[in-house]
């Protein structure tokens, strides 16, 4: 049995201005679905056969009240708020002892990001079903590796050693080494072996394991964590786990996964999901478009009408008061126009 838990607390600040501090990226449907990113990471999780009871999420105080609406049969006592985001780390510790403390230390734990998307439902819970054997068996910490299509500086990268076995017919391997968000060069020169997988962002381990390695790599947040419990959160270092414990464990595995997944990270996604043959943009919105090619167009609106002359590879979003236009290569700096915007973003 695995307990899976979602990480609900990022802000998905690239999906601005339709992500919002009261309207994060997860709360959003992205694909045209009925269901939001959260609630289709959950719908995914259940189907994994634990059920509700088994699902727990962890979030930030600012947007507790939000997730409560989006998934009401999430049980209350599953539902741990943060005070304040202190990066998925301190998340990761704190729900672990949480776990630890009511299931016992040989409980499974997965980690799942919030902003994923998914093709193939049955390959996923395959895959994860294999996860969930070798954390049983082995003091592992096993990860998710996506087969990489391009130097993206914004991926951890892992790189495959020796084969350790297989489990559920997927071979799994040790980890070499871990790199976080490399730069493009070194990206470049990852992607042109064929040893490294893109780390999905998703972790299966046993709670005893975790908070061993946690203790070992990462005390400055763990052990206040321990002493304090959860008041001493505005006081925790905020880091990823990628950087406090992937990149340093040595009980690191990866089972090289194949099952249709993207990153939601920034508007360019949507096109890599929603683009088809017929039509040179892609509109969500009604758009009435001249010698216009590679656009990504969404009004919230859909009475607005967005209209183009001559233009290429950018994005127009028109959501309440805000109308964006950025070209697709720099969506990334969404993120330092809102530090400059600060008010109410
Ligand atoms: N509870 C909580 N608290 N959740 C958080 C917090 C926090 O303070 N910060 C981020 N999260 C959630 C986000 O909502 C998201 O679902 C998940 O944790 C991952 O955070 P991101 O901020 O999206 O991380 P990333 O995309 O830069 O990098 C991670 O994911 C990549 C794959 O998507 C890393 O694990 C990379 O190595 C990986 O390649
Ligand atoms: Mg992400």
């Amino acid at each position: 049995l695995l307990f899976p838990v979602i990480l609900a607390g990022g802000k998905g600040e690239r999906f601005w201005p339709l992500s919002r501090k009261d309207r994060p990226k997860q709360f959003l449907s992205l694909d045209g679905s009925s269901r939001s990113l959260l609630q289709a990471t959950a719908d995914r999780l259940i189907e994994l056969g634990g059920g509700w009871d088994s699902l727990w999420v962890i979030t930030s105080s600012q947007i507790a009240e939000g997730v409560r609406q989006q998934l009401p049969d999430l049980p209350v006592e599953n539902l741990l708020i943060e005070s304040e985001g202190r990066d998925t780390a301190a998340a990761v510790a704190w729900t672990s002892l949480k776990i630890k403390q009511r299931y016992g230390e040989d409980a499974i734990i997965g980690f799942f990001p919030a902003d994923h998307w998914i093709a193939n439902q049955e390959a996923f819970a395959h895959t994860l079903s294999a996860a969930t054997q070798l954390a049983a068996s082995t003091a592992a910490i096993v990860t998710l590796g996506i087969k990489p299509t391009f130097p993206s500086t914004g991926y951890g990268y892992i790189e495959q050693g020796e084969k350790i076995g297989s489990f559920n017919e997927l071979p799994a391997y040790h980890v070499n080494r871990f790199t976080e968000k490399p730069d493009r060069e070194t990206a470049e020169t990852f992607l042109s072996t064929a040893r490294f997988s893109w780390n999905s962002g998703m972790f299966v381990f046993r709670a005893g394991v975790v908070l061993k390695e946690l203790h070992t790599h990462a005390p400055e947040i763990i052990e206040p964590l321990e002493q304090h419990g959860p008041d001493i959160y505005p006081q925790l270092p905020k880091k990823s786990i990628d950087y406090a414990l992937m990149e340093k464990t040595t009980l690191a595995y990866v089972l090289p996964v194949d099952f249709g997944w993207d990153d939601l990270g920034d508007w360019n996604a949507i096109e890599r999901l929603l683009k088809t043959e017929e039509n040179p943009n892609v509109e969500l919105a009604t758009h009435v478009g001249l010698d216009t090619q590679g656009a990504i167009i969404y009004a919230s609106n859909p009475e607005d009408v967005v209209v183009t002359i001559g233009l290429e590879d950018v994005v127009i979003v028109r959501d309440r008061n805000v109308t964006l236009v950025v070209k697709k290569e720099r969506t990334q700096e969404i993120k330092q126009i809102l530090k400059i915007l600060q008010s109410d973003s």
